[in-house]
């Protein structure tokens, strides 16, 4: 079975064509299906941007399709960045600049608690169904480690001492906010 992931993110891409490795289903790209634009994400919630993001590309290709959006959830800053995550130093910025800006904003909070939550919205025949993974943990004040995206280098998941940029993938594919929702995603296809 193909099913289009309806992103650009090669790190995401990864991650997933790892999960389904194995499997009878093979990730198709955006790229892939000539599609290069940017889907814009006016939701206030994870799981509504997952739904634009899905429902987008079904409208435009009529295809078997799942979208997946993150918010890393801070307990000291009220859950923020959130659903802001990916602008949370302002529009067209780099993963570094969000990092820095969540540094500034925890400096000096003892509270170092957080979360990623990942939504993943999947269109199939039609039909949405939707998937969630959450994963503990908790922000360093150093960033540390070269692997991942995002905040990986600042973020250390519970039971762990390295961030997921310094983890390997096939453990952060494991335990991850992303991977756990892939995995809901992995055993509902197998089963349909
Ligand atoms: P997105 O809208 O799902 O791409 O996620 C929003 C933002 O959350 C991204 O720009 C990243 O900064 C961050 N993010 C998403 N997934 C991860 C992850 O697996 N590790 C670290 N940061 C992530």
């Amino acid at each position: 079975m193909k099913i289009v992931f309806a992103t650009n993110n090669k790190h995401k891409l990864e991650e997933a064509q790892a999960k389904l490795k194995g499997t009878e289903i093979e990730i198709i790209s955006l790229e892939e299906l000539g599609f290069n634009e940017e889907i814009e994400e006016t939701a206030e919630t994870i799981d509504g941007n997952a739904i634009i993001k899905a429902e987008y590309i079904f409208d435009k290709f009529n295809v078997n399709v799942f979208a997946d959006d993150t918010g890393l959830e801070v307990e000291s800053l009220n859950g923020a960045p959130g659903v802001y995550s990916s602008r949370y130093a302002g529009e067209h910025v780099t993963y570094e600049d969000n990092v820095n800006k969540l540094l500034k904003e925890m400096r000096g909070k003892e509270n170092r608690n957080a979360r990623f939550l990942t939504a993943i919205c999947l269109i199939l025949n039609g039909e949405k169904h939707i998937f969630h993974g959450i994963v503990n943990g908790k922000i360093i004040d150093v960033p540390q480690g070269i692997g991942g995206f995002g905040y990986d280098p600042v973020f250390v998941p519970d039971g762990y001492t390295e961030t997921f940029a310094e983890l390997p993938l096939e453990i952060k594919n494991k335990i991850s906010h992303r991977g756990k929702a892939l995995e809901e995603l992995r055993s509902f296809l197998i089963k349909n």
